[in-house]
């Protein structure tokens, strides 16, 4: 671990300090929810439970939760965890659905440069201690094709007691060491609070998931409103999700896995390399999400960033 202070991260009292489903568990009042058994139907197969156990063991997290979109899993994740009296920090280029998340909740959004750190560490600095603080940036950015310094992110969140979240919408499948994310790309899985994604890239189906400790999970089942009020992932596309997940994995996969993300990264080497003669391919690009821009002055109608 690279960090100087290592403080108490204050977003996450409110999970810790969120008992009262626990106890009516604990008398059996409340199961949380009442999976459907075969008296209901003629063939029950929900693998939802199974999806999220095994999205935490590979993401190397205690806990996992699947939200319907992507999208709703960022929403989720924000606005659920960030109350009032919180801050949010948003990288100026993170997905749009970060930006509605950090809208909807109650909480107040500060935005930095796309990765300025040092102007993010400034915006901390004047922060007063014990406020409930969130980083959260793209693992990798989609239009730019960067990858997050998550190094320097985490030194910075450690030191000011910051909760720092991953999007890995980009990175699932093709960054890390099992395709396992920008967190495991750099060795930090432990390190990082919260992992989010989508299973719309890598996992070729629609639904997402946030990945963290139990007690952070726990709270957004309970918190989570674009978890709570909508329907859950119907069971054909968790099921796929669970076959897209095993192909990323041993015994299923391991070497054609790691060679399908070497084929990958060569090709966007490639694209990157053949790119750049017509037009302008961003120098912090080293995911393999090639990103160029063509040399053309005017602008097009449609040409907008969330
Ligand atoms: C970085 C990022 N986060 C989140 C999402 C949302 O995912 P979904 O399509 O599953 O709603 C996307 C989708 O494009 C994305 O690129």
């Amino acid at each position: 671990m690279t960090t100087e202070t290592l403080q108490h991260v204050a977003l996450f009292d409110k999970c810790k300090s969120f008992t009262k489903a626990r106890e009516l568990q604990a008398v059996g009042l409340y199961p949380y929810y009442r999976p459907i058994t075969h008296s209901e139907d003629t063939v029950v197969v929900i693998e939802h439970d199974r999806l999220e156990v095994e999205l935490a063991q590979f993401f190397g997290k205690e806990a996992c939760l699947v939200f319907s979109t992507g999208y709703q899993a960022n929403l989720g994740v924000v606005s659920g965890l960030v109350g009032r009296g919180d801050l949010v920090f948003l990288d100026k280029l993170d997905h749009a659905s970060i930006v509605d998340g950090a809208k909807m909740s109650y909480g107040e959004t500060i935005r930095f440069n796309h990765g300025d750190l040092a102007g993010l560490e400034r915006k901390l600095q004047r922060v007063p201690g014990g406020t409930g603080l969130m980083i959260i940036v793209d693992g990798v950015y989609s239009m730019e094709g960067d990858i997050a310094d998550v190094p320097a992110l985490l030194k910075i969140a450690q030191k000011y007691g910051a909760a720092l979240v991953l999007d890995d919408a980009h990175a699932v499948g093709v960054l890390g060491p099992r395709g396992d994310g920008t967190a495991a790309h750099f060795g930090l899985t432990d390190d990082v609070d919260l992992i989010v994604g989508t299973f719309s890239k890598s996992l070729a189906s629609i639904g997402g998931f946030a990945a963290a400790s139990e007690s952070v999970i726990h709270f957004l089942k309970h918190n989570s409103r674009p978890m709570i009020f909508t329907a859950a992932l119907p069971p054909s596309n968790t099921a796929g999700v669970l076959a897209a997940l095993h192909l990323l994995q041993p015994p299923w996969a391991t070497t054609s896995g790691r060679a399908r993300r070497r084929s990958c990264r060569s090709s966007s080497d490639r694209s990157r390399r053949r790119f750049s003669s017509g037009g302008s391919c961003s120098r912090r690009a080293c995911s393999p999400t090639p990103s160029c821009r063509p040399r053309c002055r005017r602008r097009t109608a449609g040409s907008a960033r969330a």
